[in-house]
């Protein structure tokens, strides 16, 4: 099944929160090829947004969380309090909390390793920067950020992990990966991942995020390396999400009848 992840990150008040939850719920009901689709949205609307998505196959994202369980720690959000709130994903290391808040290969691993014995499905976001592109050494870079994020970890029977390729050229910038960047990255991050956590290489999904929109969502969930994806800003307006929802329902279904 392809997954569909929507990063609203700090954009959306809980009123607008709550309307942009129901435009998704809209956008797939009745529908009989639906990707999985996960919404996370700012943490003062994970509340309300849960209520919306109660009855649907949608689930709940959070963009972050710390790695402690809890005490004194200003400002977090531990484990627990985001179970309270029936979160089943939470993003990890994504590049604007790696470059603002100083989170870096060993505080990925702490949070994912948190995350897995908490009963979540970690989402760890990786990707190279420009000027490792261009040198490049984008491989090697990418290696190694899975390579310390996954150190001393492993997976249980029932557990998932997500890794976002995202690199940093693309997030934002109107200025995709293509096609075959992605491919060739993603067959990268599965050989990796597969070296490391022995024998799980089922539990992992490699989604591509950057610059997804409507016009080029079905290009890069067709292809068969492609997992998912994690949408920024086309997830934040209802038009532009119901557009790339129609679509990936697209892949989906021409998947089923593969
Ligand atoms: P973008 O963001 O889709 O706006 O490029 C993706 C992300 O940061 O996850």
């Amino acid at each position: 099944m392809k997954t569909l992840i929507g990063n609203w990150k700090m954009n959306l008040g809980v009123r607008e929160s709550v309307a942009l939850a129901r435009g998704v719920i809209y956008a797939i009901r009745g529908k009989k090829f639906v990707p999985e689709i996960v919404i996370c949205p700012s943490f003062t609307a994970l509340s309300e947004v849960r209520k919306v998505i109660a009855r649907s196959s949608v689930s709940l994202g959070a963009q972050t969380m710390s790695s402690e369980d809890k005490g004194a720690y200003t400002g977090e959000i531990s484990a627990r309090q985001l179970q309270e709130l029936s979160v089943s994903h939470v993003i990890i290391g994504h590049s604007e909390r790696r470059a603002n808040q100083c989170e870096t290969d060993a505080v990925v691993r702490a949070k994912t390793k948190k995350a897995l014995e908490s009963g979540f499905i970690p989402v760890i976001c990786i990707g190279e920067e420009k000027e490792a592109r261009e040198a490049g050494n984008e491989l090697a870079v990418v290696q190694e950020q899975i390579t310390n994020a996954l150190k001393g970890i492993s997976l249980g029977h029932e557990q998932t992990l997500l890794f976002a390729y995202e690199p940093l050229w693309a997030i934002g910038s109107g200025n995709p990966a293509t096609s075959q960047q992605v491919v060739e990255m993603h067959a990268h991050i599965r050989a990796v991942a597969q070296e490391l956590l022995e024998g799980r290489e089922t539990q992992i999904k490699v989604l591509y995020g950057g610059s997804v929109n409507p016009e080029n969502v079905y290009g890069f969930l067709r292809e068969q390396e492609v997992d998912g994806i994690l949408v920024g800003g086309a997830s934040i307006k209802l038009s532009q999400m119901r557009e790339v929802i129609s679509q990936a329902m697209d892949v989906v279904e021409s998947y089923s009848t593969k």
